[in-house]
């Protein structure tokens, strides 16, 4: 097991460097000097400190970005030139892939290993992806009639425009894939950006910038600052120097997002929270099903806005799943991400252990049974058992809230009408899953499921090239996928009289 910061071989020049913000290509303190410690969260120890950017800095930020927006070589740049420095920001990305594992598993806690076969690569395959959106991003040419015009001859067509400076705020549970999936289109589509990334896991975000900084990207294209989401990035959020606002985050926040953009009406997309229903039927593939549920929930910790979090399982084989889910938990290596065995790292925060222990405290108050886990692990760090809960319904809040944390309530179901109704009985919409050999009932219940993402026989696939968002509160718009460039661009209609 790595026990020392030291012994992590390729990032540790970038952690013994100093930190700074990334602001019209220099790299800056806060106006004001104060610092954030950054903490590796499988020893509770501090490893790192990086500014604590508030209000003045974004407006530095911000007006950087608008230069960098108006006239700079960004502007007039080509969509091919625009899309080669993408490109590379992907192959730059591949090739640091060992180094910013590791930095993410250290800042978050996450196991070196799915950083390095999960996060790193979709982030570079984002890039890659929006790279080729680059010169695709076009309007077209409409046949007017204008029946109060007779006679008369039109040219009509849409313009796509860059929508301008976006703020972006981004959480800590993927934070290189996260800013990923909110640069790649910014930089695709020609908007510049302020990006913030979250006060516990601002490190690989900063590591990110100095690799598009290698790849050509021009001053004030991206600007980072780091910082409290209080201070920093409420002062985005609101900002009228700011276009766009795309946040990733909890929905509580997420409203003030909202509120805030709504001063100047700013353009607004959010991915909140979910607590995504996962339906067993009797008739799956066990062998599958069962890895399949308890991967939905426990992979990054159940820190996952999609997890798998409400485990509905269809009476017949009910005992069966849950046994087949506990025992799975059970099996799974909790430990700290850089030891190459850990299966399973610590939560990213002492806040998030304290907010996902106080929910199994009130389940267990409440009487919901705890078939396997519910507790801290370990003295050192934020660990939490892999838990499985048996009993909880509406009114526990271990079944009606987001808990993020690795937390899965199994609940039993006798028809698919029902499961229906119960899997949309959520103030949230982010995804759900379907476990099921029949492809017809797969198909019907899909249409029925109030979720921006439905997966049938897997869970949590996620690609580039595949939209993901919220319905109802777990927000508005989508990210990636052609659907993302929409987010990030104003039609402009052209009409030229003949
Ligand atoms: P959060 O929503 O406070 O943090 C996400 C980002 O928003 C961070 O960059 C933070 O600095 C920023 N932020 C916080 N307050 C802000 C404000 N007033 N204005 C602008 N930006 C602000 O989430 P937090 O507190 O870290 O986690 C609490 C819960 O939120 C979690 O337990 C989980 O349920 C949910 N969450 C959901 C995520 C998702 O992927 N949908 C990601 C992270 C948290
Ligand atoms: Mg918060």
């Amino acid at each position: 097991m790595v026990t020392t910061v030291e012994a992590v071989s390729h990032a540790t020049r970038f952690l013994k460097q100093p930190k700074r913000m990334l602001v019209d290509g220099a790299w800056v303190d806060a106006c004001h000097g104060r610092t954030l410690e950054v903490y590796d969260p499988a020893l509770g120890e501090v490893i790192d400190h990086v500014p604590a950017g508030d209000a003045e800095d974004v407006d530095l930020a911000v007006a950087a970005a608008r230069r960098a927006f108006a006239d700079s070589e960004w502007s007039r740049m080509t969509a091919s030139d625009r899309g080669r420095i993408i490109w590379r920001v992907g192959d730059l990305i591949l090739e640091h892939a060992d180094e910013l594992a590791e930095i993410e598993s250290m800042d978050n806690g996450k196991p070196v290993s799915v950083a390095r076969a999960a996060d790193v690569p979709l982030a570079a395959d984002l890039f890659h992806y929006m790279a080729g959106f680059a010169t695709k991003i076009h309007g077209q040419t409409f046949p007017i009639s204008v029946p109060y015009a007779p006679g008369a001859q039109f040219h009509a067509y849409t313009l796509k425009e860059p929508v301008g400076v976006v703020g972006q705020i981004v959480p800590w549970n993927f934070p290189l894939l996260m800013a990923a999936w909110k640069l790649g289109p910014a930089l695709a589509t020609g908007c510049t950006v302020v990006l913030k990334p979250a006060e516990q896991t601002p490190l690989s975000a900063l590591r990110l910038a100095e690799l598009m900084l290698d790849a050509g990207l021009p001053n004030g294209v991206v600007n980072v600052i780091t910082g409290f989401g209080e201070t920093a990035g409420a002062a985005l959020a609101g900002h009228p120097g700011v276009d766009k606002v795309a946040f990733t985050g909890s929905t509580e926040v997420g409203k003030l997002i909202v509120k805030a953009a709504a001063n100047d009406l700013k353009r607004v997309t959010i991915e909140l929270g979910g607590k995504s229903p996962n339906v067993v039927f009797a008739d799956a593939d066990l062998e599958t099903a069962i890895p399949g549920a308890a991967n939905a929930i426990f992979f990054n910790h159940g820190q996952c806005c999609a997890a798998g979090s409400r485990l509905y399982i269809e009476q017949k084989v009910y005992d069966q799943v849950l046994v087949g889910v506990s025992d799975y938990a059970d099996k799974i290596m909790v430990g700290r991400g850089l030891d190459p065995d850990t299966e399973m790292g610590p939560l990213v925060s002492a806040e998030q252990l304290e907010r996902v222990t106080g929910f199994l405290e009130a389940g267990d108050r409440e009487g919901v049974r705890t078939v396997t886990g519910g507790t801290q692990v370990g003295e050192h760090g934020y660990f939490v058992a892999p838990t499985v809960l048996d009993g909880a319904g509406p009114g526990n809040s271990v079944f009606d809230e987001e808990i993020f944390g690795p937390v899965v309530t199994a609940i039993p179901f006798s028809d698919t009408a029902e499961v229906a109704a119960a899997a949309n009985e959520t103030i949230y919409g982010l995804a759900a899953g379907i476990w099921t050999t029949d492809l017809t009932k797969a198909h019907r219940l899909i249409p029925q499921l109030h979720a921006g993402t439905v997966w049938v026989n897997t869970y949590n696939i996620f690609d580039a090239a595949l939209p993901f968002g919220g319905y109802k509160q777990s927000g508005w718009g989508r990210e990636m996928g052609e659907e993302v460039i929409h987010e990030y661009t104003e039609t402009k209609s052209v009409c030229i009289g003949l």
